[in-house]
């Protein structure tokens, strides 16, 4: 949610910084900004729409300067206008900042501002913030810095805020609460972002900022402290990712490079963690926590949108493998509604981003509450890797298309190792059907690669037939429900058409009603042990006119012969098989919103990580 970078050393910043924002629009497109500091001068440009627009508005501007910062808004407070684009200059305008997050106390803190006779030229919170720090400094005769710390004591909410000072060359002061914040060190300079991908380019050696902590960059030196002005000494990290992994490679979106990677990524999601050979599972985040889970009365998964979907198929897995009760919640909906929680609960977080908001918020909650807090998590070194007392990473690489794909298959797998493991642990599995899940899980990259090269033109046809369709159903039993679920929400966000997931059996308890000779149903209809059922669903919808679309097994002929349109999949064990449906369904949406022109990597109102609440 709003992408931040800066740049302070002895490169131009401008450059910098304005590549920083192209890499990292993914969290938002309503407006784009930047602010450069050059002989004690702020010089500031704010543009709404994509950071193209900001470029083309700079373009004839001399904004050189060695000091810098940007911003890429998802707008909470405020529509998306110039106005209300970032950075914000104080009254004084000797102050400019940036800000990713919501201050939760902004109409308090502009009642205070407005009687002291301040004005304000945009709707949001982080204008009243800057004022609010810039009043400080002044009425306090204090440094920026100072007037940082101050301020941030009285501030509520979610803020990662960078701020730049006119009477303080060569500086920015950034601090953290609730935001992403990374820092990468170069030779003499640095450079801030809500990731590290601005920076790959320069530098691999990073310091995730903390909560509460402030920074005070400068070419030579990142002094770290928190909020009660003791110095925090920089943990200094090594970033394991290169460019090719945030760049397109040719394909068209993001998106469907993403969805084209997955036989890779699935792979590394169990490589050196699975052994087909030995027939052994490793993980040792998990062997951290075995105890836990020994004493564990059930196991909670929170997370929110496509990682609940995913949380969602591990209910019915781990439940089925491992024989321990499991529930799962929306991360919004857990966090608020006083739940019952006990040291004895096992708490599974499942976020690719690992900076969700809800998600990190549910989870302090329950720490408080003594529980064991295991993370799934795709972003290393992220918030939510580092609150979870254990976890493993879905090492899906970076995803940068908005809408979830590679991320889900990769906590998916993750998750199917985590209930193999506890199965065996708790001795819920025979060896047989242990031996042959492993075996399972092995071949699954080998057929998501046949769906990507042998499903694309038939998928495509798909997308032409029903582009035009104002709703669709996506129904599915079993471990497949998780996964209509998942293909309504992509439909949705991809080609902005109406869809709803549900089970296949509760359609008749209503749904039902919405069908006629224009819905178009999608059935997950592979192979399983619910396969006769389905097939009597979709006759049920066939009887009422529905355009049926199957995602079938290879192999199945009856499928076909009920379905106006089929897409196959490899035949799979059914724990295992809701990955390859998955990569058809995205293939499906993904073209959808190719057919209807969309901006299938940057919907229109979303953002790659949901900072706020
Ligand atoms: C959908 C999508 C979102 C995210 C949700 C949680 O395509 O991407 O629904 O899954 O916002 O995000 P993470 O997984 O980063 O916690």
């Amino acid at each position: 949610m709003c992408g931040i970078v800066g740049y302070v050393g002895s490169k131009d910043a401008y450059s910098i910084v304005i590549d920083g924002l192209k890499k990292l629009e993914y969290r938002g497109y309503d407006s784009a900004g930047v602010a450069i500091l050059k002989d004690n001068k702020i010089k500031l440009f704010k543009k709404e729409g994509r950071v193209a627009n900001l470029e083309a508005m700079v373009a004839e501007e001399d904004i050189t300067g060695t000091v810098g910062m940007g911003h890429t808004r998802w707008a909470t407070h405020g529509e998306p206008c110039d106005k209300n684009a970032h950075p914000h200059y104080s009254n004084s305008k000797q102050i400019a900042l940036i800000h990713n997050g919501i201050i939760e106390n902004y109409a308090q803190l502009k009642k205070e501002l407005v009687a002291k006779g301040y004005e304000f030229h945009s709707d949001t919170d982080s204008e009243v913030l800057v004022n609010f720090i810039d009043d400080i400094r002044i009425n306090n005769g204090c440094t920026l810095e100072e007037a940082v710390r101050i301020a941030l004591k009285r501030v509520t909410g979610a803020y990662v805020i960078l701020l730049l000072d006119e009477s303080v060359p060569n500086t920015i002061i950034a601090a953290r609460k609730g935001s992403p914040l990374v820092i990468g060190i170069g030779q003499n300079e640095h450079f801030l972002g809500s990731d590290a991908s601005p920076m790959l380019a320069y530098t691999k050696e990073v310091v995730y900022i903390n909560d509460y902590e402030l920074a005070i960059v400068k070419p030579d030196e990142l002094i770290l402290k928190n909020l009660g002005n003791e110095t925090v000494t920089p943990f200094v990290q090594k970033l394991d990712m290169n460019l090719s992994q945030i760049e397109k490679g040719g394909f068209d979106h993001f998106m469907l490079k993403e969805i084209f990677e997955q036989p890779s990524t699935i792979f590394d999601s169990f490589r050196g963690r699975m052994d087909v050979e030995k027939n052994t599972i490793t993980l040792s985040g998990m062997d951290a926590v075995l105890d836990k889970l020994d004493a564990a009365q059930r196991i909670i998964i929170v997370g929110c949108g496509t990682s609940w979907h995913a949380g969602l198929l591990a209910e019915y897995i781990i439940e089925e493998l491992c024989r321990i009760n499991v529930e799962v919640e929306y991360a919004s909906e857990f966090r608020y509604r006083n739940p019952i929680i006990t040291d004895k609960d096992f708490i599974i977080a499942v976020s690719q981003s690992g900076e969700t908001a809800d998600t990190l918020v549910a989870l302090e909650n329950a720490k408080e509450q003594g529980a064991t807090l295991f993370g799934i998590v795709n972003v290393v070194g992220s918030s939510i890797a580092r609150l979870t007392h254990a976890g493993m990473y879905t090492h899906a690489g970076p995803e940068i298309g908005v809408a979830s794909t590679k991320a889900f298959t990769a906590q998916v797998v993750a998750l199917i190792l985590f209930a193999l493991k506890l199965a065996k642990h708790r001795g819920t599995i025979s060896d047989e059907r242990f031996a042959e899940l492993v075996n399972e899980l092995n071949v699954v990259p080998e057929k998501v690669e046949w769906i990507v090269q042998n499903q694309v033109e038939n998928i495509k046809a798909i997308a032409t037939k029903y582009q035009e369709a104002n709703d669709f159903l996506y129904l599915g039993r079993g471990y497949n429900f998780p996964i209509a679920l998942e293909g309504a929400l992509k439909l949705k966000e991809i080609s902005y058409i109406h869809a709803e997931g549900y089970p296949a059996a509760e359609m008749k308890h209503g749904p039902i009603a919405l069908v006629d000779e224009t819905l178009p149903v999608v059935f997950v209809a592979t192979k399983d042990r619910y396969h006769e059922k389905i097939v009597s669903n979709m006759q049920e919808i066939k009887a009422r006119k529905g355009m049926l679309i199957a995602v079938a097994s290879e192999g199945d002929t009856h499928t076909p012969e009920i379905a106006d349109d089929v897409m196959f999949v490899p035949d799979a064990d059914e724990i295992v098989g809701p990955i390859l449906s998955t990569v058809a369904l995205q293939l499906l949406s993904y073209y959808i919103g190719v057919e209807k022109d969309l901006d299938v990597d940057k919907p229109r109102n979303l953002a790659k990580s949901v900072t706020v609440e």
